[in-house]
């Protein structure tokens, strides 16, 4: 059956072709055509062809649903406290990872699979339509393999993190757990997951430990991805160009050298910004305007976990990406759709195209603009994710 949605005030699909070549490709008083859990067709209201049903969007603008490439959902306990203490001037550290393996570690199946899926249901209706997730609160062989089979019943964009940081229980002998990640972990993961990726980051794992775990992941049939330059300038982010990482992740403390070095790898790997962990840390926050002018990919995601960034709301990372990291308003959109399905090297999601995923946004706002012109205001007035409507059952995943 085909559905025509049509009155849509603004239309943003992210195809140059349809705007002189501006990458949002927008189109005023636009119609689009849904066919099962595909666009059909994208263009005017006054050209659009009939369609077995009819939908208003009242004036709505409509954006491509977001893709939110950076997420930990699989945990259990939460730490405002630790938050709390920060916004009195103690510093972030990778050390609070550890509270939350402790917890992670004693819940049941049943309880991180609700934590999990309240997550998801919370970024669904933040109007994110195809999200990653990673483990990396195990740590060891069962909570990472468990962490990544709970991550699966709500996305296909697993990832195996199991070297976030080196347990307490590895304090003394960090090449055994190396060695562990690497081996019988690896083996357990690998089947439940389609990216690799390091925390390559002061007090977690330097670049040559890094290098090894994602080379050995990417021989079990992973693809690489990577966190780095979040606390400190870091050569990680070279590791990730060098290794063809689809993304690398924070770039907070990018330098020169480095932004050169992802502007030529532009087609293979994104800097994926992450608004909400500087927020939530109280850090500095990187220059996307530096990185996007020199020809840098770059995408915005949410980081949502419980220690640098609990939050699941896209709309809140373009505020504060507008705000406090010199992107136009253009640009984080772009970031946070298209951006993030580069991220995740999808090509069906991102963009609204006939042949695309039906997954778009109806914001209550004349423009994409009020996203961040608007902050904290709940403007996602409906989402559809391939072809479903928010609030019916979806049944397809990422
Ligand atoms: O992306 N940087 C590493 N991991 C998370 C933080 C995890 C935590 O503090 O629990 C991040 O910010
Ligand atoms: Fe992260």
């Amino acid at each position: 059956m085909t559905v025509l949605y049509t009155d849509i005030r603004e239309l943003v699909t992210n195809e140059p072709a349809n705007a002189d070549g501006d990458p949002l490709g927008i189109i005023s008083d636009a119609a689009l055509i849904v066919d099962g859990p595909q666009i059909a067709w994208v263009g005017r209201r006054s050209e659009a062809p009939d369609a077995d049903a009819r939908v208003s969007c009242a004036d709505a603008s409509v954006i491509p649903g977001f893709v939110d490439s950076h997420s930990h959902l699989v945990f259990a306990g939460e730490r405002s406290a630790e938050f709390a203490a920060r916004m009195s001037g103690e510093p972030y550290g990778a050390g609070g990872i550890a509270s939350t393996v402790a917890a992670t570690r004693t819940a049941d199946d049943a309880t991180l699979l609700a934590g999990v899926e309240r997550l998801a249901d919370e970024l669904l209706r933040a109007g994110v339509t195809t999200f990653e997730c990673k483990s990396g609160y195990g740590l060891t062989v069962d909570d990472e393999a468990r962490s990544l089979r709970i991550a699966k019943a709500v996305t296909d964009e697993t990832t195996f993190l199991g070297a976030h940081v080196v347990p307490s229980e590895f304090r003394d002998d960090r090449t055994a757990y190396i060695d562990m990640v690497t081996g019988p972990m690896l083996r357990a993961c690998a089947p439940h997951a389609r990216w690799v990726d390091v925390f390559c980051d002061r007090g977690a794992f330097d670049v040559d430990e890094s290098r090894h775990i994602l080379t050995e992941g990417m021989k079990a049939g992973l693809d690489a991805r990577l966190h780095a330059g979040q606390l400190g300038p870091s050569a990680g982010i070279q590791l990730a160009v060098e290794l063809g990482a689809a993304s690398v992740d924070h770039c907070t403390y990018a330098t020169d050298d480095d932004v050169e070095a992802l502007a030529a790898a532009a087609d293979t790997t994104v800097a994926t910004l992450l608004p909400g962990a500087e927020f939530s840390t109280r850090a500095r926050y990187p220059d996307g305007r530096r990185l996007i002018d020199a020809g840098v990919t770059v995408a915005l995601a949410t980081d949502c976990n419980p220690g640098s960034s609990y939050t699941t709301s896209m709309p809140f990372c373009i505020a504060v990406a507008v705000r406090d990291m010199n992107f136009t308003p253009a640009q984080a959109l772009w970031a946070a759709t298209a951006g993030g399905a580069a991220a995740l090297r999808r090509d069906d999601v991102g963009v609204l195209a006939a042949g695309r995923r039906a997954d778009f946004v109806m914001l209550d706002a004349p423009s994409f603009i009020h996203l961040a012109y608007r902050p904290g205001v709940p403007l996602v007035r409906d989402v559809v994710r391939a072809g479903k409507h928010l609030n019916e059952r979806v049944e397809s995943r990422s």
